[in-house]
């Protein structure tokens, strides 16, 4: 199987935390929260072929990571929104690599399993976009996954964008998709922040696929705890429980 390439988001401020440590350094199970995610990626993919977007207190967090694994990092200068922080990794990418995954330094429960799934959905299905998707009973905060009449996905409206109808979708984006290199590459030069929060929108990759008649494809994810984002002490404390309980469940 050819190689991906993984790009882990750690820029972000992780302002509601209330805390000087960096969000993505925050333990859980006695380990940086960023290491949980890493130690996934290298289930996928070699070391070399993992790219850590660092930002807001970028030097911390590069240390506490290069203590551990032998990773590559891109750094985000000013924080301008998920299309501007996966765009400063793509010049790192290796040459031969086709397909890149996105993951984040604050969704710290995702499994190998689920991401090596994403891709197999994304290779055979021919698409330059594949979005892991969710189903959620309580929606909101989250960016919607938009179907046109014949069930196509046409686009991912967030929250803040999003009409009252648009609102009532529970398939949600869990922010994690499997991109074909090329396509990511020429749409991110595209990307404008024409929206109510003026930031480069990593979603709006999805909305140019579609206008370009290219194939969207989605991967439902059952089991939601493993895309849980960590942006409150509260949701790092369910998180801290949730991963207590997986190991239970391992053999
Ligand atoms: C994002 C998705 C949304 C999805 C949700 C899932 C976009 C525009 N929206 O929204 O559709 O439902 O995730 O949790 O992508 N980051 C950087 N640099 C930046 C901005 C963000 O590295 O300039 C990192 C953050 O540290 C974080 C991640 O990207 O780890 C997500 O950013 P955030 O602003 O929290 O996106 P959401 O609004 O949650
Ligand atoms: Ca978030």
């Amino acid at each position: 199987m050819d190689a991906v390439s993984v790009i882990i988001l750690a820029a972000g401020k992780g302002t509601r935390m209330n805390s000087e440590l960096p969000k993505v350094l925050h333990p859980v199970a006695g380990k940086p929260m960023v290491l949980h995610v890493i130690a996934c990626a290298r289930q996928v993919t070699s070391d070399h072929h993992i790219h850590v977007v660092v930002g807001h207190q970028a030097r911390q967090v590069q240390q506490a990571v290069t203590a551990c694994y032998p990773v590559n990092f891109s750094l985000q200068k000013s924080l301008l929104g998920t299309g501007d922080a996966v765009k400063c990794a793509i010049p790192a990418l290796a040459q031969d690599v086709k397909q890149v995954v996105i993951l984040y330094g604050d969704v710290p429960l995702i499994q190998p399993e689920t991401v090596a799934d994403l891709v197999s959905v994304h290779r055979s299905s021919r698409a330059k976009v594949t979005i892991l998707a969710a189903d959620m009973d309580n929606p909101s905060g989250y960016g919607r996954i938009i179907c046109d009449s014949m069930n196509r996905v046409i686009a991912i409206r967030e929250e803040a964008d999003a009409s009252a109808e648009e609102k009532k979708i529970r398939r949600i984006n869990t922010g994690i998709y499997c991109f074909d290199r090329q396509f990511l590459a020429m749409a991110l030069d595209q990307l404008k922040p024409d929206n109510l929060q003026a930031e480069y929108y990593l979603t709006d990759v999805v909305g140019i696929a579609s206008q370009k008649n290219e194939n969207v494809a989605v991967k439902v994810l059952k089991d939601i705890s493993q895309v849980l984002g960590v942006n409150t002490l509260d949701d790092l404390e369910k998180t801290r429980n949730l991963h207590g309980h997986m190991q239970n469940e391992l053999p």
